[in-house]
């Protein structure tokens, strides 16, 4: 793909694992909510590409809903308290919502966003997240169903953005300044 002045791309994860990984986690959510009420949420923007092939790699009548954050700054980030921006369309009361992340990094965005869910009469909350950042993070968060850990660097593809940019990349790359 054509890049922006100055960067140049480098593939951490080809746009091939990602695929079988997807099935798999598929195929593992599929028979873990077998006979239960599903409900997927995106985190937008940068889930949109991941939930599209993860819904269709379950095999369960699922529902799917989409909420969009932002932080409040750079002083309250740290402290986790996030705004909402979109909210749900429809009530997660008495389902079983599995929450579907791009990657999770501090898990500050998560951990929020897994409170408020919990507080909002969900039977259950789980998260899946494409891509972990293990080594970054600041609090704890449960992460059920994991695509891939990758090591502290910054990357783009998939779903994932540079300022909007490279979102449509099928690998998910590391940008890198050239
Ligand atoms: P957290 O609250 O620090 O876990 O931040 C999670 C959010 O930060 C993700 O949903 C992404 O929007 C963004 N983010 C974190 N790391 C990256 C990255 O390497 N590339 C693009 N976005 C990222």
């Amino acid at each position: 793909m054509r890049t922006a002045p100055g960067e140049r791309l480098e593939v951490l994860v080809r746009a091939q694992d990602i695929q079988s990984r997807v099935q798999l986690l598929g195929q593992h959510i599929t028979q873990d909510y077998e006979n239960k009420e599903l409900i997927l949420i995106g985190i937008l923007k940068g889930s949109f590409v991941f939930i599209a092939d993860l819904a269709r790699a379950i095999d369960l009548p699922l529902a799917v809903d989409f909420m969009a954050v932002s932080s409040y700054g750079m002083s309250t980030k740290s402290s986790g308290v996030v705004r909402i921006i979109k909210d749900l369309d429809e009530s997660v009361e008495g389902k079983h919502v599995l929450v579907v992340e791009d990657i999770v990094d501090t898990g500050l965005t998560l951990n929020y966003i897994y409170s408020h869910l919990k507080s909002r009469g969900a039977t259950s909350v789980k998260i899946c997240t494409l891509l972990d950042k293990v080594s970054r993070r600041q609090i704890a968060v449960p992460v059920h169903y994991k695509g891939f850990e990758i090591p502290d660097a910054f990357v783009v593809g998939y779903g994932l953005d540079v300022e909007e940019r490279y979102r449509n990349l099928a690998d998910v790359c590391q940008v890198v300044q050239s």
